[in-house]
């Protein structure tokens, strides 16, 4: 008789490509069968009827224990990722930030003891490079063959921000050695004319975050990084995309034939420029960079990822208490930026994507899971279900409601942003690497279980 360690019976197993009842067989943290059924078979079961069966999440952009504005993003690998797999999420990759004058290989190093034996997922680990000369660019090279195939800059922020000289050298070389360069495209110019001049007439409040960076003021960084990205005939990935002015520049070059990639953010598709409006110092629980944009943007937005102009939904996971957020009080620019959101990523796109018709199933696992797996280079080990990948899994109950509250999320922080949303669709269960982790919304895992994942070969789609 075959035996498993765990068999997962009934449920509908949904990948990127189809929708079957089956039961699947688990051994050693692979899915080693899948069948219509596997009756008779041993193994501790997990009966899932009537739920679905999805890839467990991947977001391909977190902030855990990240230095940032004067502090430290709120959630540190451990309590960061157990709130991830309370929500379906099973594989996050991080951005290790380059402190000025340190290698690439102390940039790993230090983001390793954050994460190592802590996390409680899967992860990987982006490089943003900050302090780019002769020495990083020879380290690309190794540092991408040891797992490490994809890279960030950030156009804009002070102390973190590149030249384009900087990003066509880093485009050409990263793509020479086989990796893939992403961008945080904000102008830095026009962010610091507005914020001089609000500050100046004593414009202190967090909306004023917001509108001393208009749209067009990430259009046309992601239209110059596009641009620089054909001159040095390199692909580029955009992250955290919020409006028509930089989805229209993604789509024309797509149009054209360039490999040009990009994500949105929950954030982008349900909240608004109107938050910043919320009374007191509430505004200040929105600011993040870019920032919210208004209502027009969200259809834009869900076209871009039903037409696959964008490709994938991350968080950009980077949450602050509200006291942390008060350095601000008295002066926007010293608000912490960023939201949490990686425990609610995958039960929001389920809900306003799958249950009200904007996108099916299968797109479905392709924003949350496949398509970050392709295009980060851990596909097919990860962001699918089929004999041989790793067993990370979701199991996932179309019709539990709920009204979310931050009481209830495991995320450390003292909001969430979409408090009071109802919502159909929730995680039960959650499996890595074959061990159930969560289970109805609470971490069950061990502590520090998760493995590094080296990444391999970036995938353009
Ligand atoms: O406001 C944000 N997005 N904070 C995190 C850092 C970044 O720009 O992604
Ligand atoms: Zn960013
Ligand atoms: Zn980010």
């Amino acid at each position: 008789m075959e035996s498993y360690d765990t068999i997962i019976k009934n449920g509908i197993i949904v990948t990127e490509g189809d929708t079957v009842k089956g039961d699947i067989g688990i051994k050693k943290g692979k899915i080693v069968t899948i069948s219509e059924s596997l009756q008779g078979a041993e193994g501790k079961i997990i009966d899932a009827s009537g739920k679905y069966i999805f890839p467990g999440g991947i977001d391909p952009h977190t902030h855990m224990d990240m230095p940032f504005c004067g502090t430290f993003s709120s959630d540190d690998f451990i309590t960061g990722t157990k709130a991830a797999a309370c929500g379906g999420t099973t594989t996050i990759v991080d951005f290790a930030i380059q402190p000025k004058g340190k290698t690439l290989k102390d940039t790993v190093k230090i983001w390793r003891e954050k994460s190592d034996k802590k996390s409680c997922i899967d992860y990987g680990i982006h490089i943003v490079i900050t302090d780019m000369n002769d020495t990083i660019m020879r380290e690309i090279p190794d540092i991408i063959k040891e797992g490490y195939s994809s890279f960030k800059l950030f156009m804009t922020y002070d102390g973190m921000k590149v030249d384009d000289d900087t990003l066509m050298k880093t485009l050409m070389h990263v793509t020479r050695s086989g990796g893939l360069t992403c961008v945080h495209a904000e102008n830095y110019y026009v962010i610091d004319y507005y914020t001089k001049k609000f500050l100046k007439e004593g414009k202190i409040e967090p909306k004023y975050h917001a509108i001393s960076r208009p749209e067009l003021c990430e259009g046309e960084a992601v239209g110059r990084a596009i641009k620089l990205a054909q001159i040095c005939k390199a692909p580029l990935y955009i992250v955290h995309n919020t409006c028509e002015a930089s989805t229209s520049e993604i789509a024309r070059a797509r149009e054209r034939g360039y490999p040009v990639m990009g994500e949105t953010c929950p954030q982008y598709l349900f909240l608004s420029n109107e938050n910043y409006e919320e009374p007191g110092f509430n505004g200040s629980k929105y600011v993040m960079s870019p920032p919210l944009r208004n209502r027009e943007n969200w259809p834009v937005l869900w076209k871009g990822l039903q037409n696959n102009t964008l490709q994938v939904v991350s968080t950009d996971h980077c949450p602050f208490f509200i006291k942390q957020k008060e350095m601000g009080l008295d002066d926007f620019t010293k608000i912490p930026n960023g939201v949490p959101g990686v425990e609610l990523r995958m039960c929001l796109m389920y809900n306003y994507g799958v249950r009200e018709g904007r996108i099916s199933l299968q797109r479905f696992v392709e924003l949350t899971s496949t398509n970050a797996a392709k295009i980060f280079g851990m596909y097919p080990q990860k962001g699918t279900i089929a004999v041989g990948c790793d067993a990370d899994i979701v199991i996932f109950d179309p019709n539990k409601e709920l009204t979310i509250t931050h009481k209830n999320l495991n995320e450390n922080v003292d909001y969430t942003p979409y408090e009071g949303f109802k919502i159909k669709g929730y995680p039960i269960i959650t499996l890595s690497q074959g061990e159930i982790v969560a289970k109805y919304g609470k971490f069950i895992g061990k502590e520090g279980a998760g493995k590094f994942i080296k990444r391999g070969k970036p995938k353009i789609i």
